[in-house]
């Protein structure tokens, strides 16, 4: 591996795998290519803005020309997707863009990469492919059964990453990571969207009974994994990433507001979500035994420290929650809060 190639690395995780990588690898070169959708940032590379290992280029996954481009431009070895359109509930109220980047952004890297003779090609997916479980936990042959458009989307990448693996022989690799959280993510979902609305003193929309149970994995335990299947990961296979923390979304909610010392009364309860997945739990089994690697922080240190990070970083968040995002704010939000319970 020498020149890697990071899509959609200006979002949430992909960036914080950037920063990471950046600084862990002097020897690689990190090119991100992303599209600069709301939730794209630059922001969010600032910290490597001046390493000379680090490139940017603004570009759409699902447009075959600019991949190629970029491909050739910089002798690409190695391509880590991150881009995707990820956000549940703006999948529930318009699913176009979810199949043209978890979809069709995925075939066009791909075929990119088979065309062009790259190396290796991994897949940044989620548990959500899986559907929900109420109880035991996902193994990575279980069947897939999603049930969100934004789940659905992302199992259809992965099974075209299987079809490149098994037709043309591509190396391809995939992790399913758990709920992710951590500094820099867009404050739409819950952890972000909860720390700054309650920062604000703003009511929490916790949705249907809150007792919908989520695995909580910290970014830099994420980006972790995604570099051992890098390094050690064999070319077809499947790993489980979870963070080994399952909560209750009414535990996530109160540890948040007492990390923040705002009163339980900013809690609303209101309409759930469509379709919404009970449970969420998978195991790490595989990925253990196979790469070694395991979550490195605790749920409690890691929130806390997220939660800092939020108070301490307004400058980041303030300016976000302007604009699209109030508009969508109100889409999602305003109809439930006005008919919500305390
Ligand atoms: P994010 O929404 O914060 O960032 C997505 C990034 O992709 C943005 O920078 C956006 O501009 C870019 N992008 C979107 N469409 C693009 C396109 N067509 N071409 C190029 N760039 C495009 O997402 P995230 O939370 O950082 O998630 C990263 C990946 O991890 C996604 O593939 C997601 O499915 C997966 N994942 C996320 C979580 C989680 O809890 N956040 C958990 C498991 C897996
Ligand atoms: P989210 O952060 O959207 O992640 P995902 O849907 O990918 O798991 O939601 C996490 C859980 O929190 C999920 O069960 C839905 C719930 N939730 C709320 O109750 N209220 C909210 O405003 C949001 C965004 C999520």
């Amino acid at each position: 591996m020498k020149n890697i190639l990071v899509t959609g690395g200006a979002g949430f995780i992909g960036s914080a795998f950037v920063r990471r990588m950046v600084e862990k690898y002097p020897e690689y070169n990190l090119i991100v290519l992303d599209k600069l959708t709301y939730a794209g940032n630059l922001d969010n590379l600032l910290p490597v803005h001046d390493e000379p290992n680090y490139r940017f280029e603004r570009g759409d996954i699902a447009h075959r020309e600019t991949v190629e481009r970029v491909l050739e431009a910089y002798e690409v070895d190695t391509i880590v997707n991150f881009a995707a359109e990820t956000h549940v509930d703006r999948s529930i109220l318009e699913p176009d863009a979810f199949i043209h980047t978890d979809v069709v952004g995925v075939y066009i890297l791909l075929d990119a990469a088979r065309r062009l003779g790259v190396n290796r090609l991994h897949l940044v997916s989620t548990d959500e492919v899986y559907g929900s479980i109420s109880e035991g936990f996902f193994r990575e042959g279980d069947p897939l059964e999603p049930n969100s458009p934004y789940a659905a989307s992302k199992a259809g990448g992965e099974m075209m990453a299987r079809a490149y693996h098994v037709t043309y022989g591509l190396h391809t690799t995939v992790t399913r990571g758990s709920n992710t959280f951590g500094p820099y993510q867009y404050p739409e979902k819950i952890a972000p969207f909860f720390i700054t609305e309650a920062i604000d003193n703003r009511p929490l929309p916790l949705y249907g009974d809150g007792m919908q149970v989520r695995d909580w994995l910290y970014v830099d335990d994420h980006c972790d994994a995604i570099d051992a299947v890098l390094h050690q990961g064999a070319p077809g296979e499947i790993y489980n990433v979870g963070g080994e923390h399952e909560l209750h979304n009414i535990e996530v909610t109160r540890f948040i507001l007492g990390a923040l010392d705002r009163p339980e009364s900013l809690i609303r309860y209101v309409a759930d979500r469509p379709g919404h997945d009970r449970r969420y739990a998978l195991t790490n089994d595989k990925i253990r035994a196979d790469l070694g690697w395991t979550p490195q922080h605790t749920f409690e240190e890691a929130m806390r420290a997220t939660v800092r990070w939020y108070q301490q970083n307004e400058w980041w968040w303030r300016k976000i929650k302007t604009g699209e995002y109030l508009e969508y704010y109100k889409a999602q939000y305003a109809g439930r809060l006005a008919g919500a319970q305390e």
